[in-house]
This record gives structure tokens, C-alpha cells and sequence, in this order.
């Protein structure tokens, strides 16, 4: 896919396979708009990038992917941004079965939200002018994975989700 001038949206924008995303993108040229709930390092990876891929093509936004209206603010934030959404990425997820509600909220509800929202702006048949929506998932959503039942359910809802409309 040809990422020169497209915009994106990142969730997880700052962890070690988001930041790797980002670079990617942005040395393409693309225009990045990286969402996480780490603000420190949002902040501190936003001026790095600034810095090696000049101002203005990255942008952040502090939030939880899993409360609505941070994830709403995400979207209206790239729009007043960047004007629109080419690409969405969601990217964010955890690995704990011990925290297996946040679990199953982030690693599947929020990613449901993420491509609905996306949806709205990018679909031709809402009258947007078309895109992509990228879901992190994980061999766990593959195969068996004795080591965590519940985030390999959540990354198999994520492989069938995401291959179902993609069909
Ligand atoms: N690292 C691996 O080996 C691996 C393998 C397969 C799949 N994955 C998947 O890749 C994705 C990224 O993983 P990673 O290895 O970069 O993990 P990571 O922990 O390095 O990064 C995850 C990022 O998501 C953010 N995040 C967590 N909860 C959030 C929330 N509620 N709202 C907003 N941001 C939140 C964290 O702050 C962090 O920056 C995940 O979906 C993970 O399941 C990772």
C-alpha cells in the first residue's frame, strides 16, 4: 500500500510494536496521529519523531481506548488535524490474563469501536473516499496457547472480525 500523504490513526501508538509502526509510516510519508495512555512517553516519542521527520506530521493524543469518549476525541482530533483518515491502526493491547475484563475491553471491545468509528469516516458508503483498517493480532489467535486462554480468545475475535470484513 502507498502510505506517501495519507494520515493515520495509531492505537498503542507508544509501545514497542506501535513505535516501530510510526517510524515506518512516517518514513513513507505518511502523517501520524499516535493515541495512548502513556503520556509521558507520548509526549517525549511525539518530539523524537518531530525532530528526525520535522513538525507537524505527528500528533498525539493522551487517552484509554477503552473509554468511549477518549477514543471519539482520538477521531475528532485527526480530523481538525489532518482533515482526514486514511489509515487505522488498532494497535493497543495487553497481555494479562490476571486483568482479563481490562483484557477483553481493550484487546477486542475498544478494537470493535476503533474500526466502527473508522468506518464512519472512511467508508464509500458513508460517503467517505475509502481506507484501511489495520488490527494487531497475534499468533495466540491462530493456534492454542496454553499461556493465556483468554488473550488468545481476544485475539481470535480479533482474526475473525477482521477477516469477515475484509471478505
Ligand atoms: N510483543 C509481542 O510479542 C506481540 C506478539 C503478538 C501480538 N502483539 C500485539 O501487538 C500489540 C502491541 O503490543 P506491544 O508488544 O507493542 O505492547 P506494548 O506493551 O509495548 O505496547 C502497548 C501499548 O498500548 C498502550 N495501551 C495499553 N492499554 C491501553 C489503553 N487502555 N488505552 C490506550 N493505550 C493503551 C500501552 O500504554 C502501550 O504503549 C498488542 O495488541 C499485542 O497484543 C504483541
Amino acid at each position: 500500500m502507498e502510505v506517501n500523504g495519507k494520515v493515520a490513526l495509531l492505537t498503542g501508538g507508544v509501545g514497542g510494536i506501535g513505535k516501530c509502526i510510526a517510524r515506518a509510516l512516517l518514513e513513507n510519508g505518511a502523517s501520524v496521529v499516535l493515541f495512548d495512555l502513556n503520556n509521558e512517553k507520548g509526549q517525549e516519542f511525539k518530539q523524537q519523531m518531530e525532530a528526525e521527520h520535522g513538525k507537524g506530521r505527528v500528533h498525539f493524543v493522551s487517552g484509554d481506548v477503552t473509554k468511549k469518549e477518549d477514543l471519539e476525541r482520538a477521531f475528532k482530533e485527526t480530523l481538525e488535524k489532518f482533515s482526514y483518515l486514511d489509515i487505522m491502526l488498532n494497535n493497543a493491547g495487553i497481555g494479562d490474563e490476571k486483568r482479563w475484563e481490562d483484557m477483553i475491553n481493550i484487546n477486542w471491545v475498544a478494537l470493535v469501536r476503533g474500526s466502527n468509528e473508522a468506518l464512519k469516516i472512511m467508508s464509500k458508503k458513508a460517503g467517505g473516499k475509502g481506507g484501511v483498517i489495520v488490527n494487531t493480532a497475534s499468533i495466540a489467535g491462530l493456534m492454542a496457547y496454553t499461556f493465556g486462554p483468554i488473550y488468545a480468545g481476544t485475539k481470535s475475535a480479533v482474526v475473525g472480525f477482521t477477516r469477515s470484513h475484509g471478505a
